[in-house]
């Protein structure tokens, strides 16, 4: 364990230790915020999704290393659907799955939140409200969730980024909250961060160019601190909460044990959300609150 303070939610809601510790760090790490059940349920419910989803018919692997994902369609129109993204190591050569799919799952994404009664359930939850408030933000809205599986011995790495790099408001305002759904270790790739990074610079911006391709541009050179990261080990039910220039990364998860996570993405209404964000949605699904 790192020397990140550990809170618990009591009566007391958001506390001002609470307050500093994120001011300070650009994390907040809550244990046991959500129960062992409400895990369990979104964990039965991911099942479910992934026994409808074909993976004859899409084949996409999501990678933070290659961006392979980038170039398809399937991602790009995910923003306000439930889509299936594969791991990298999943495919052979001939783009055969090498494993089941329920072994194979990258992640689920962009608007479980939305789409899915359990997810909406476990995502609008009145003590994130709170949260968001405290957190600075005057309209807390859901913007994107992400079920993360990283399965057993070929979950991938996520390289070090910040959120905001991928939704960007002005002013910068998105804010991560981070579920464990199952005890995240060193050994299965739990978050690594630096804490104090979110002080530093937006680097890098992920987004639509003129001719309609989604790049990655670089906003500012500083490299991130990585010899600072410290482990962000979580048990089953913990909340890491980030803030969206908190610089963040996760090794791969080489050991028997997977480590699927659950995050949210919220930004503040308030805020200018840039046209030219990869993340779309309909005109028939306007953002919504917490509450
Ligand atoms: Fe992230």
């Amino acid at each position: 364990m790192s020397d990140i303070p550990r809170f618990t939610w009591g009566a007391d809601g958001v506390t001002p230790a609470m307050l500093e510790a994120y001011g300070r760090d650009g994390v907040l790490v809550i244990d046991g915020f959500k129960s062992a059940e409400d895990c369990d349920r979104l964990i039965e419910r991911a099942d479910v999704l992934v026994d409808g989803f074909d993976p004859e018919q899409e084949r996409t692997v999501f990678s933070t290393t290659s961006r392979a994902h980038a170039a398809a369609d399937y991602f790009a129109g995910s923003g306000d659907k439930i889509r299936f993204f594969l791991e990298e190591e999943a495919l052979d050569a001939d783009g055969r799955l090498t494993r089941p799919k329920h072994q194979a799952i990258n992640k689920i994404g962009h608007a479980m939140h939305d789409l899915d009664p359990v997810f909406d359930a476990f995502s609008h939850d009145p003590r994130l409200d709170e949260l968001a408030r405290a957190l600075g933000q005057a309209q807390p809205k859901l913007l994107q969730s992400m079920y993360i599986w990283k399965p057993p011995m070929i979950g991938g790495e996520v390289v070090c980024h910040q959120d905001s790099t991928f939704l960007t408001t002005d002013p910068l305002s998105v804010v991560g909250f981070w579920f464990a759904l199952e005890d995240a270790t060193v050994d299965n790739g739990c978050m690594w961060g630096i804490p104090g990074g979110h002080l530093g610079p937006l680097r890098n911006r992920f987004h639509y160019d003129d001719a309609g391709r989604l790049v990655t541009e670089k906003l500012d050179d500083t490299p991130f601190e990585e010899d600072r990261k410290v482990c962000l080990e979580a048990p089953k039910g913990t909340l890491i909460v980030l803030h969206g220039s908190f610089p963040h990364l996760s090794g791969p998860n080489r050991s028997p044990k997977s480590r699927r996570a659950y995050t949210l993405h919220v930004i503040d209404g308030a805020c200018t959300y840039l046209p030219d964000n990869w993340l779309k949605r309909g005109a028939d699904m306007p953002l919504r609150g917490f509450v």
